[in-house]
């Protein structure tokens, strides 16, 4: 069997589009410009190169794109001040905090400060309660993207076993409170569950979040399952390689697609759904701040 591979490239172009049409919709029936903010702390050219990008395809989508750029000498008390006043600020229905931020500033306590109908990343406390209870919420971002990408192959996700390997707040366990809800069976697996293999070979979807590059083999995959490859990892080609370096996922590719019915590839899987799911989250955030509907496709 050979795997279909679903394009996050192609699906994350639909979702951007979508979007705009609705952001167009909305200054026309009500005059408003949805609005993100971005703050980065720091130089991390990872950071740099995310923030750069959700940047472009926020003013793509039509909307207001506001960058607070830090030095790392900067206080928590002074980076919560700016929240603050993102909180306070009309323009504003969307903050992002870009993580990871330097070691001195207590990252839950700024997260935390956001004003959680703002809190377009979902990592606000109110947030995740609000998901693990089935309340509406602002949803992480690949999370999001995830579901809409397994919503979109399967449909129906009811009754399916899902395996999700990771537990970190950003992806696996509010992947996890998602999947739940959408009535799959779900089990967390991480680095130390004994019989890791065993048990992604229950998976009707398999997610893996773990960061540790191509760690899950084709033979942990059950034939005709759906994997869908969050991690991306850096490695160095050898030497005499066209390009220095590639990206690989935390699944290994070519053995996994040889088994599975469908697999999200890397690059072009997860990574471009999150910034079309951050700009979806912005444009939900926004109606609900404005008494208008959000476009229905673009929430959990
Ligand atoms: N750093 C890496 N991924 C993310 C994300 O999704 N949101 C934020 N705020 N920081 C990140």
């Amino acid at each position: 069997m050979t795997a279909r591979i679903i394009d996050g490239k192609a699906f994350s172009a639909k979702v951007r589009a979508e979007v705009a049409t609705g952001v167009a919709a909305l200054k026309a029936s009500h005059g408003i410009t949805p609005g993100l903010a971005v703050v980065l702390v720091g130089e991390d050219p990872a950071s740099q190169v995310y923030v750069r990008n959700k940047g472009k395809q926020t003013v793509e989508a039509g909307m207001a794109s506001f960058e607070h750029k830090r030095d790392t000498s900067i206080t928590e008390d002074e980076l919560l001040a700016l929240i603050d006043e993102l909180n306070a600020d009309p323009a504003v229905h969307g903050i992002l905090c870009q993580l990871p931020l330097p070691t001195h500033i207590d990252e839950a306590r700024v997260i935390n400060a956001i004003t959680p109908e703002k809190d377009v990343d979902g990592f606000h406390i109110s947030n995740v309660g609000r998901i693990a209870t089935g309340q509406d919420a602002m949803v992480p971002c690949t999370p999001l993207g995830c579901l809409m990408m397994l919503r979109d192959h399967h449909g129906s996700l009811s009754g399916m076993n899902a395996v999700v390997v990771g537990r970190s707040n950003i992806v696996g366990k509010p992947m996890a409170q998602l999947l739940l809800r959408d009535s799959c069976t779900v089990t967390i697996a991480h680095s130390r569950t004994t019989n890791l293999a065993e048990v992604c070979r229950e998976a009707d979807i398999l997610v893996a979040a773990v960061g540790r590059p191509e760690m899950i083999p084709g033979d942990w995959v059950k034939p005709g399952a759906t994997v869908i490859d969050v991690g991306i990892n850096r490695l160095d080609n050898p030497p005499g390689s066209e390009k220095p370096t590639r990206l690989v996922g935390d699944v290994h590719f070519e053995s996994a697609a040889a088994v599975a019915g469908a697999i999200t590839p890397v690059p072009g899987g997860v990574g471009p759904m999150t910034i079309a799911c951050l700009l979806a989250n912005t444009l939900v955030s926004c109606c609900r701040a404005n008494g208008a509907d959000a476009p229905s496709g673009l929430t959990a």
